[in-house]
């Protein structure tokens, strides 16, 4: 039995999605009971029941949108009176929008910075009051390869501000012993990059970026999971404010 000094709680954003559902498994795995949450209500809850079944910890699957404040208040509070505290924070959902400079609309934009950057923020400032009682924390951000190489305009300006975002967190949160580290992944095979590609586009795109990365694979959602693992971790006590590239040297940019 675990007691109270072993006991971590993790909460994990997009949880249904695939990058999600697979570092809240390796998190339960290596020990911690789990929160999923995500706008998609049947998708957190099939995760959460996979996850419940495949690693023995408790596991819930909770409906929340990250970029509105009321929402993660809510859900800030509700692990607050279920669980009584915060110890692995995994900003895992995202949007993105593929329009360029000259089709990107406010709309899109917003959306965009709401959801992936807001909600980061806004869930580390309700999360403060857990961390404070606590004197402990970990934040890992799921930022993406775009932030150093360019991507998709709304998106690629996201994730490069998720960066800003956790080093200024890095040393705003220091004090508190919580620390906030990002990961930075090259394009990993799930719903999220399908999106909006014909088949031969996507096979296409695939090729591409496996040509473009020195270790001659694509990414897969454990590789991801592991660096999150490591963040979130007691190995991991003296870092912060830094961004650990999971892209088999994609990042390097080597010459063509
Ligand atoms: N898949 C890739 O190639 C890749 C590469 C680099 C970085 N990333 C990043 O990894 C993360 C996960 O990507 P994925 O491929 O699993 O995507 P995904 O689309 O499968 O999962 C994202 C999840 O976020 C949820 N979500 C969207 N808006 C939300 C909101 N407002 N509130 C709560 N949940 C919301 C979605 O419902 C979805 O379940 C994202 O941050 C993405 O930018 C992905």
């Amino acid at each position: 039995m675990t007691n109270e000094t072993d006991r971590r709680v993790a909460l994990v954003t997009g949880g249904a999605g695939a990058l999600g559902a697979t570092i809240g498994a390796r998190l339960a795995a290596d020990g911690s009971d789990v929160v999923l949450v995500d706008v998609d209500a049947e998708g957190v809850e099939r995760a959460a029941a996979r996850l419940r079944a495949g690693t023995g910890r408790r596991v819930e699957g909770w409906v929340a949108d990250v970029s509105d404040v009321d929402s993660v208040r809510r859900t800030i509070s509700r692990l607050r009176d279920e669980f009584g505290r915060l110890d692995q924070l995994v900003n895992n959902a995202a949007v993105n929008r593929r329009a360029d400079l000259a089709s990107v609309g406010q709309q899109d934009w917003e959306l965009v910075m709401r959801v992936n950057l807001w909600g980061p923020a806004v869930l580390c400032q309700a999360a403060v009051e857990l961390w404070q009682a606590a004197g402990t924390g970990r934040v890992v951000n799921i930022s993406s390869r775009t932030w150093l190489s360019g991507g998709p305009l709304a998106y690629t300006s996201s994730k490069a501000g998720l960066v800003g975002l956790t080093r200024a967190l890095a040393l705003e949160l220091a004090p508190l012993g919580v620390t906030v580290n990002a990961v930075a992944p090259s394009m990993v095979v799930t719903p999220f990059t399908r999106q909006g590609r014909s088949e031969d586009e996507f096979a296409e795109f695939l090729a591409r970026h496996q040509r473009m990365t020195p270790i001659q694979r694509l990414a897969t959602p454990e590789d991801v999971a592991n660096a999150v693992a490591f963040f979130a971790s007691e190995q991991a006590a003296f870092i912060t404010g830094e961004v650990l590239h999971v892209c088999g040297g994609a990042q390097l940019a080597p010459a063509p």
